[in-house]
């Protein structure tokens, strides 16, 4: 694992940024693994200037996300969908039908999940996948004990994730009790990983991603595995990594 240290969320931002238009400009036919959440914001919104400034092109790059609630409506604004398109697909070149995520209104969700792994897998594979990081060391919505064999599935989110999603909703009442994710192995497929953390509530989880044990409680943790990792962490999300 390779440990990028920087000052704050506004640098990590730009250091991933720098990353995947690096990736892009490299490969203009990249396909990109991308999250939702807090952490990708500011990583976003600097893809979208280097949209603007004519610094990089998404006319023939495809995305695939992490994961989509189950049961919300693309035009609900809690869904990743509209996340997605709120934040970044609206505003750059890319083709809708190239920006792939998980239909969580499918009538058949285990369906859904079976056709979302295979779009994957005829896409080639992930070149980069933007990962951020639950504070009990989930990614996408892979909670403790999932099976690192795991591939897109359908999940129960644990209450500690619903009631750190609950700041988007109304109520604790509001968040989906379940989600479409990719799974460990299918995050695992991809080429690079690119795993972003901010902020000192991420400093416990972090220090246990990067020298803790691998094992199935810390999701996360798979990824000392992986050949090509880069964590990309502010000082205060590296604050107990010794
Ligand atoms: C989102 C996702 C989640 C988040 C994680 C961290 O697509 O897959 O694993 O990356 O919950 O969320 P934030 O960035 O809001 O702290």
């Amino acid at each position: 694992m390779h440990v990028i240290k920087v000052k704050d969320y506004e640098a990590m931002s730009e250091k991933a940024c720098d990353i995947l238009v690096k990736e892009m400009k490299s490969n203009e036919r990249a396909v990109l693994g991308l999250a939702t959440g807090s952490t990708p914001e500011g990583l976003y919104k600097r893809l979208i200037e280097k949209y603007k400034n004519h610094e990089v092109s998404f006319k023939q790059i495809k995305t695939f996300n992490l994961d989509e609630y189950v049961g919300l409506d693309k035009s609900d604004k809690n869904s990743y969908y509209y996340y997605m398109n709120d934040k970044l697909f609206k505003h750059i070149d890319i083709p809708p039908t190239h920006a792939a995520l998980p239909n969580g209104k499918a009538e058949n969700i285990a369906a859904e999940c079976e056709r979302y792994e295979k779009k994957i897998k005829n896409a080639g594979q992930i070149d980069i996948q933007v990962l951020g990081i639950g504070l009990n060391g989930h990614i996408g919505f892979n909670e403790p004990n999932t099976p690192f064999t795991s591939r897109t599935h359908v999940v129960k989110l644990d209450e500690s994730t619903r009631q750190a999603n609950a700041r988007f909703f109304h109520s604790i009442d509001d968040v989906p009790t379940e989600a479409i994710t990719m799974g460990i192995a299918t995050i695992m497929d991809s080429k690079k990983i690119l795993l972003l953390a901010s902020g000192e509530k991420k400093a416990e989880i972090l220090a246990q991603v990067i020298h803790g044990e691998i094992t199935e409680k810390v999701p996360a943790s798979v990824l000392q595995k992986h050949p090509n990792v880069t964590i990309i962490a502010d000082e205060a999300a590296l604050s107990k990594v010794k």
